[in-house]
């Protein structure tokens, strides 16, 4: 069958219903083809909105990409300044771009060092989208796993000091409860793209029994049909937790 007309291989039925994307790769797109870094994340950002047509065409209940990490502050300024005004931009035309869609946006990470007009725009955004059901768009901007796990420590210590809860009522669900991810049920499928094979600090608590799908695939050349081979190679495996079959 010609790769075009390629179909989908993989059963609607059976849906991850929580997609999970490390969307790496931009700059080493951009490099092997002599341009700058910030042209690969222009081309990412398109790479984004295909991905997330389809997801929400298939059905994917949450999905979750990471834009950002709490490390990515060390890259050099103007890559920063760059990568902000794409997220500044991206915010802006989300509003447009899914007011024909049911689709909920929510940004999980600091609001710590982000200007002043994208933590409006954040909330701009998910206010305006608040009631929509069909599909979860959830990005992690200036997101850290282990920092989020540690304001989540926090609040706990808080609501026992002021005997909110009692220390033997903390269990993983409760403690769960406090991360930014909150009532977001665990990712099904990890995507990571560019080949690297780590977690560089994304949802590090939440993707306990996550499968994991890398690809060397750069983000930027990251098209439907390698969304659907996840799927499918997914579909394939055998989740246990910890049980047997
Ligand atoms: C992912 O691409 C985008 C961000 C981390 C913001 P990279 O910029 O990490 O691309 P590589 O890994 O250098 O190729
Ligand atoms: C992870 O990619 C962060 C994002 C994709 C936003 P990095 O490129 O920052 O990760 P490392 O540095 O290779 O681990
Ligand atoms: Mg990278």
């Amino acid at each position: 069958m010609a790769a075009s007309k390629k179909k989908r291989t993989f059963d609607l039925n059976k849906i991850p219903a929580h997609i999970a994307i490390i969307m790496d790769g931009n700059g080493r797109w951009a490099e092997k083809r002599g341009l700058s870094r910030s042209v690969g994340h222009r081309e990412g950002a398109k790479a984004v909105r295909e991905i997330v047509e389809e997801a929400y065409d298939i059905g994917v209940k949450y999905l979750t990409v990471f834009a950002f990490s709490s490390e990515n502050w060390s890259r050099p300024k103007e890559e920063v300044d760059e990568l902000m005004r794409l997220y500044l931009e991206y915010l802006k035309n989300a509003e447009n771009e899914t007011s024909d869609k049911d689709v909920r946006v929510r940004i999980i990470g600091s609001r710590q060092g982000l200007s002043e007009e994208i933590v409006q725009q954040i909330q701009k955004v998910e206010q305006r989208t608040i009631d929509k059901k069909r599909m979860n768009l959830i990005i992690a901007l200036n997101y850290g796993g282990r920092q989020d796990i540690v304001q989540a420590v926090k609040k706990i210590v808080d609501d026992v000091e002021n005997g909110v809860i009692e220390k033997n009522m903390i269990t993983d669900n409760v403690f769960g409860r406090k991360l930014l991810t909150e009532e977001i049920p665990d990712p099904d499928l990890l995507i990571r793209t560019s080949g690297e094979m780590r977690l560089s600090n994304f949802l590090i608590w939440q993707c306990a029994y996550t499968e994991f799908y890398f690809t060397p695939v750069l983000w930027p050349d990251f098209k439907k049909k390698h969304f659907h081979d996840a799927i499918l190679e997914y579909q394939n495996r055998s989740r246990r937790f910890g049980g047997v079959k």
